[in-house]
Order: C-alpha cells, then structure tokens, then sequence
C-alpha cells in the first residue's frame, strides 16, 4: 500500500536558477538575469497564480535569493519558497551538507531572503563526505526548530534515498525529469510514491532543448543555454533526439500549443509527479504554463508513446 503524501505541491512552481547566474556555476556568477529581469519574472508568475518559488543558496553565488528578498519587500507579496543547500557559493568555496555548514548556510538563505522559516529545504545534491545519519537528523532537526517546514533531498537515485530512508523520511526528492531525461521513471518516481514521498521535476524542458529552438544540422541561437553552457546537454545532440522533438513539434501544432506547453504538460500528466519547476528567462516564456494547464484539463491522453 502506498503512504499518503504529506507534502502538498503546486503543479507549477517558478524556478529562480537564472537570476543573477545560470544555477550554481561560479563561472557565471553576476550573469542570467538582473535584478529587474528577474522582478519582471517573479511579476508575471504571480499574476499568473504561481505562489511557490524554487532557489538555493549558491544560485548567481546569493543573488537568485538576495533577488526575492528585495522583491518579496518591494511588493508585499509572500510566496512558498523552497532553497536548497550543498554547492560552494564562491569559486574554491566550501561544499556539502556537513552539520555546521548546513546550519550556517541555512542562517544566509534566510538573511537574503528576508524570511524567518523556509517552506522546504532540500540537500542540493548527495554528499559523500556525511554519513546519511548526519544529513537526516541535521534536516529534522531544523524541522523541530521551527526553521524549516519540511525537507527533501534533490539529485539522488533510488540507491542513495533508499539508504537514505534508513535513517529519517524526506517530505520531498527534486530531481531531473522531462521527456528527454526518463530515467528515474525506472526507480525514483515508483520509490516516492510507494513511500510517500512527493517527487518534483526540474528542468521539464530539459534546460531549453524541448522548445525547439534547437535543429538538426544547425548552430545554437545566440545566447541560448547550449551556447554558454552546453556540457550537461551535449549527449542530447543526435538523431534520435531530433527524430522525437519534431514528434513533438507536430503534435504540439494539432493541439494549437507550443512545444513548451505540451512538453511541460506530459511532465505533469504522468504518474507519480506532484510538481515541475519551470525556469523562464522572461515572463513571455510563462505562456507554456497557460497552455500546459489548459491542456491538462482537457484530458489526461498520452501526449507521447
Ligand atoms: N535541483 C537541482 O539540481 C536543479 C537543477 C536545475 C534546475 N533546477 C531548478 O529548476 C528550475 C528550472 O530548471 P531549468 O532552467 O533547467 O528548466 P527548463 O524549463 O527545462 O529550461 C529552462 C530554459 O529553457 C528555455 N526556456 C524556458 N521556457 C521557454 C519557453 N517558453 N520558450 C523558449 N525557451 C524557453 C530557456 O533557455 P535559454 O536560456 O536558452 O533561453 C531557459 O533557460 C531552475 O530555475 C531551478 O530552480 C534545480
């Protein structure tokens, strides 16, 4: 039997990776989005209903939360918000989900942000260098000091959570997820719902490549992800994956939807995933979260084989 989901996700949370840096990579810290890019954002997506944001402390090196916070005061408003910890937040910085270095790094989230409480914290990624038994109490412990709603964990396999579960129960695993990034159907997603643990997807347009705007046989656009920081998607460069995104690119046009929107809506109409963290470059991108509802309610059809 399955264990009931204590955590309640929206479907749509916004992603804060690209403000002031493309995710955690120091390279590109003071790069992505400026502060008034990224209020544009925030604006759209609130008005769009979307009431939880996604970041972490090492995004654009504290300036993807430093971002909210200014935004969260300028205007009133007061979304969910999710931060993560494990990355360096400085070239040659220090790393992972040591028990002090949590508790340190968890005290500058929320000086950023300007809050006293997150709504969940996750481990950014699994760290070899602390016995899990440290990462669960150190989480629960943040937990019981009213710091923290809940927590979870991102970027570990089925392996590592089941390791995990030994020693305390994360409310939520965050990890890869699109039509072009299957793999934790095999093993994660059938683990969370078996323990009822909410699964949510990142990058549900896999960093950009189901929008179509990249095509066989030619260059990146200008700007795009694959010209700045192309490595993690460079197996994705070959026939097959062509092959199925003008799958998708015509059968996105029968429905009258972007590839975005149909893309974003398959993450979301499979089993087992409470929620997709979208990473808009600017509000007009926010158009695939209209059209993914708007499908969704339409059916729960496969949109792919
Ligand atoms: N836990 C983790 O380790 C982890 C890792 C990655 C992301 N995340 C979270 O998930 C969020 C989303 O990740 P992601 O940025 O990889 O998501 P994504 O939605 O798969 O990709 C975002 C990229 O797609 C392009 N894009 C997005 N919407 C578009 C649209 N409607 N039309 C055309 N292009 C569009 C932009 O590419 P261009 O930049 O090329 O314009 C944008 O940078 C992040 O902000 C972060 O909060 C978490």
């Amino acid at each position: 039997l399955s264990v009931i989901s204590q955590l309640q996700l929206p479907p749509v949370v916004l992603g804060c990776g690209n403000f002031g840096g493309i995710g955690s990579a120091p390279a590109f810290f003071g790069q992505g989005e400026t502060e008034e890019q990224a209020f544009a954002i925030m604006d759209a997506a609130w008005a769009l209903g979307i009431r939880w944001l996604d970041t972490a402390d090492a995004y654009g090196g504290g300036r993807s939360e430093t971002f909210i916070g200014r935004w969260m005061r300028a205007t009133g408003n007061r979304p969910r918000i999710t931060s993560k910890v494990f990355h360096p937040m400085s070239e040659g910085g220090d790393r992972g989900l040591g028990r002090s270095r949590v508790l340190r790094q968890l005290e500058s989230s929320l000086e950023r942000l300007g809050i006293d409480r997150l709504d969940l914290y996750l481990a950014h990624d699994f760290d070899p260098e602390t016995p899990l038994e440290e990462v669960a109490t150190t989480f629960q412990g943040l937990v019981e000091l009213g710091l923290i709603g809940v927590w979870g964990v991102s970027n570990f396999s089925a392996e590592q959570l089941v390791r995990l579960l030994e020693h305390g129960r994360p409310a939520c695993v965050q990890n890869s997820f699109s039509l072009l990034d299957r793999r934790d159907e095999q093993d994660v997603i059938p683990l969370c719902r078996e323990q009822g643990i909410a699964y949510q997807a990142y990058s549900p347009l896999c960093g950009g490549w189901l929008t179509g705007k990249y095509r066989r046989g030619q260059p990146p656009p200008p700007g795009s992800r694959m010209t700045l920081r192309p490595e993690p998607y460079l197996h994705l460069d070959h026939d097959g994956v062509y092959d199925l995104l003008e799958q998708l690119d015509r059968r996105a046009a029968a429905r009258g939807a972007s590839m975005a929107g149909l893309a974003l809506a398959w993450v979301l109409s499979r089993p087992g995933v409470s929620s997709a963290v979208v990473g808009p470059r600017r509000p007009e991108h926010l158009q695939a979260v209209v059209e993914a509802r708007a499908l969704a309610e339409v059916g729960r059809e496969p949109v792919l084989p």
